[in-house]
Formats: structure tokens, sequence, C-alpha cells
């Protein structure tokens, strides 16, 4: 046993807001509700219902995770959060069109009760997207102060012990990292002049660090992932993480492609096409919000089958990502991959997936395990950019010197030795040369 950190324990409600109530928002609280009354089951999240291997395999240690690390239980969390649109939860559930009507009845009085603030909003971001429930100041710094009372009326009003956002809003348009995001001091001076280059986004995540909430950024949003606000999280020791919710198909791809570097086997092309028509398809229909999302998903493969260490297997690869929105097929986004491989003396093969998955089901056990994990993080003092959860993110957040790791595996065995290393267990490198050694030593003395 090594030392563990100090973390206090989960008492007293934790509150997670969220910006953005859509299909996500309103499938994950549905979710936490329906297990709660014990109507349904949270598949899918690893702290309700992964196990943990602890110790030598010979000691047969696998608790679950939840009875492993101190993290706050279902019955704990409470809901808020902010939408343009002023439906509660129960009838943009039904919008959404996620879950079936009779699952949504059950819940629907829990449901109704949360209702969203006003957003900040601002067009520019989300070309595709008209509501009323905006906040109507024009001044930013304004608008920020709008939010610091939100947030402190949430926790007061709910009796929340400790508060966590998770960003489930719309992607906002493609936009690169400017002057005004390179420092906290420029970050702050842009928000008194009003610069545009400041996205909605960014303002919840601003206010969120500044009351020292800890922030997960759901959509491929240039947000968590500047100087500023990076250096806010340090500065009020407030755990971050980002970015672009890991579900369907990059996250087929981020189980197959190690799959192919284990085996040294060549990729020439990989297409991939998403067909899904959900609000989400719709605000990515526009070329601007689109490229936000395309960045996001290209650098995945990249980042796996690295074509300059090994430029005869990988080195040549054509990686093609399209979105269609399609609206007939709702929520239950279809992926096409075609995979064209090359084996022993150059012989082609081509793999074909057709994953017919839905994305907000996908999506809220991946809301639930990062609001508990941050609430954990910050409870343990660990702040700033939480690596460790890279496993969620289709484009991980890492210090800019650090290349962040894709494959699926890696990121699971950091999270979970991260989790060893909090509670003092030992670390598992899966070397097991030790179990051996004894057998030796047993029959040769
Ligand atoms: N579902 C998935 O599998 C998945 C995967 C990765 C990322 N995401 C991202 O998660 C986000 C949510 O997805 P969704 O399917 O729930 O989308 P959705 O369109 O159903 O919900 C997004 C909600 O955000 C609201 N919104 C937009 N701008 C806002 C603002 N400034 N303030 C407050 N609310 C705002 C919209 O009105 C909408 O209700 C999207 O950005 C999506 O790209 C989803």
């Amino acid at each position: 046993m090594q030392n563990s950190r100090t973390i206090s324990a989960p008492t007293g409600k934790l509150g997670v807001l969220l910006p953005g109530m859509g299909a996500v928002a309103t499938t994950f609280a549905a979710g936490v509700i329906a297990s709660r009354k014990g109507l349904a089951h949270p598949t899918g999240s690893l702290t309700q219902t992964a196990n943990i291997r602890l110790g030598k395999r010979t000691e047969h240690r696998s608790p679950k995770i939840r009875d492993f690390v101190p993290l706050a239980s279902l019955d704990q969390l409470v809901f808020g959060g902010w939408d343009i649109y002023s439906d509660n939860m129960y009838q943009a559930a039904l919008k959404a069109g996620v879950l079936e009507r009779s699952m949504v009845e059950s819940i629907r009085e829990e449901l109704e009760n949360i209702t969203p603030m006003k957003a900040v909003f601002d067009k520019r971001y989300a070309k595709n997207l008209e509501g009323e429930n905006v906040k109507t100041h024009s001044e930013k710094w304004a608008l920020i102060e709008e939010l610091l009372t939100d947030i402190e009326n949430f926790k007061n009003t709910n009796g929340c012990d400790r508060l966590v956002m998770v960003w489930c809003g719309s992607t906002e348009i493609y936009h690169e990292a400017q002057e005004v995001h390179s420092s906290l001091a420029k970050f702050e001076e842009g928000l008194r002049t009003n610069d545009p280059d400041i996205a909605p986004s960014m303002m919840y995540a601003y206010a969120a660090l500044k009351s020292g909430v800890p922030f997960a950024m759901g959509a491929p949003n240039l947000c968590l992932d500047i100087p500023a606000l990076e250096e806010l999280a340090l500065l009020t020791n407030t755990p971050i993480a980002g970015k672009d919710f890991k579900t369907g198909q990059t996250l087929m791809k981020t189980i197959v492609a190690p799959g192919l570097r284990a085996r040294a086997l060549g990729v020439r092309g990989w297409f991939s096409t998403n067909i899904l028509g959900n609000r989400d398809g719709l605000v990515l229909d526009a070329p601007e919000n689109f490229k936000t999302k395309e960045v996001s998903k290209g650098n995945v493969l990249d980042g796996i089958l690295n074509g300059e260490q090994n430029p005869e297997l990988w080195g040549d690869i054509h990686h093609k990502v399209r979105i269609e929105y399609y609206p007939p097929l709702g929520d239950n986004k279809e992926g096409w991959d075609n995979i064209d491989i090359f084996g022993w003396m150059g012989y082609q093969m081509q793999i074909k997936i057709n994953f017919l998955c839905r994305d907000s089901i996908l999506a809220a056990p991946i809301v639930l395990d990062l609001a508990l994990f941050l609430d954990l993080a910050k409870r343990a003092e660990l702040a700033g950019i939480q690596e460790w959860l890279s496993f969620y993110w289709k484009a991980p957040q890492t210090l800019p010197e650090l290349e962040p790791i894709h494959d699926l595996f890696k990121q699971l065995e950091k999270l979970e030795n991260t989790l060893r290393y909090l509670m003092g267990e030992e670390l598992i490198t899966n070397l097991g040369m030790d179990y051996y050694q004894s057998v030796e030593e047993d029959i040769r003395y």
C-alpha cells in the first residue's frame, strides 16, 4: 500500500449544473432519476457498474469502483442548468425523443421540476438556433455577474454542499484561440470590452471556475483549452476536463484502431460517415459548426496510428469524416466505417462497421461519470487539467507539450491507476514477472 491522498467525504447534496438541456442532458437526468427509483439500470457508467482490480491477481480483489473510491451517490444529485428554450426537462425529454414516453411519464414530476435558467447565448456561435429563454444584457461582464448569481442561488436554494458543471449545450462555430484567450488578465479585459471572440461556453466556464466549480466541456468547443481558463482553474484549485464526449463512431475508432496497431497491420484509408436527425445534427448542418466537430474527430486516428513513427504502416492514411443531417433517424444515429487495411506482403483487406447507435444513450453515462469523478477530483484537491479523464473524450485536453492519448485501453489504464493512486493502492503495470519468479525460486531452491 502506498500513501493515500486525503479526500474529504462526499457529504450532502451535489448539484449538477448543465448548460444546455437538450437530448444528452435530459437523458442523463432521466436515467439517474429512473435508476434511483429502480426503474432502470445505469448501464455504461463506470462509476455505477464497473469493477476495478486491486493488488495481485492472486488476491482476487475486484470491488466496484463506487465501493472503492468515495463518490457521491445517485441519491445525492440535484440537477439544474440553462437553455435558450424554456421547456422544463419533461418537455425537453419528450421533444428529444430519446426515451420512450412511458418512461418519461413515470418520472414526470421530477423532470418537470427541473427548469432552465435564462441562457447566455450569441447566435453567431450557433447559426441554426433561435430561442427565447435568453439573458438580455448586451455587456459580457454583466452576463458573467448574472451567471455567478445563478450559480450561487442554485446552490443556496437547493441546499447543495458542492456543485459541478457539465456543458451539454450545442457545438459552437469553429474559431481559433486569439490574443484575448492567451491569459486570464487579457480574457477579463475582453469580458469588460465585449470582445466578440469570447464565446458563450467560455463565459459559463469562467463563471464556474470563478466559483470553484469543476467544469467539463461535452462539445468540441474551444473553451477550457485556452490559457486564460487553464490559469483560472489553477488559481481557484478547480479541476477541468474536456473535450467532446467520446460516443458512437469515435468510440468504435478508439477500440478498433488500437487493435490494428497492436497487430502491426497497415491502414490506407478510413472513411467514416454519420447520419443523424436530432437537434445536434441540425446545429452541425451549419458548415462553421461542423468544422468544430470535424477537427475534434479528426485527430483521433493520428494519435493511435502514428504515421511519423511508422510511415510504412500508417504514413499515408486517407482519413475522412462526414456528418449528414437526416431528420427521420432522430437520435438513432447510424455510423458507417470503411477501413482499408493491408497485411502480410501488403495484401489488402477491408473492414466495414455499421453501428446503429443511440447517441444520447451513449453520452448520458459519460455525463454522470464526469460529474462524479470531477467532484472526487475537487475533494482530492486536484486542480487544472484532469488528463486521467481522457477516457471520456474525443479530443482529450492535456498540457500543450503532451500528445493526447486516444487509445481507449490506455485511457482506462490511466483512469484506473489514478483511482488506485488516490486511494493508496499499488499501481498495476501488468508486468506479472513476479508470479513466475516465485515459482522458479520454489523449484530451484
Ligand atoms: N450525443 C452524443 O453522443 C454527443 C457526443 C459528443 C458530443 N456531444 C455534444 O453534446 C452537446 C449536446 O448534444 P445534444 O444531442 O444534447 O444536443 P441538443 O441540441 O439536443 O441539446 C443542446 C442544447 O443546448 C442548448 N444551447 C445551445 N446554446 C446554448 C447556450 N449558449 N446556453 C444554454 N443552452 C444552449 C440548445 O438549445 C439545446 O437545447 C452537443 O454539443 C453535442 O455536439 C454529443
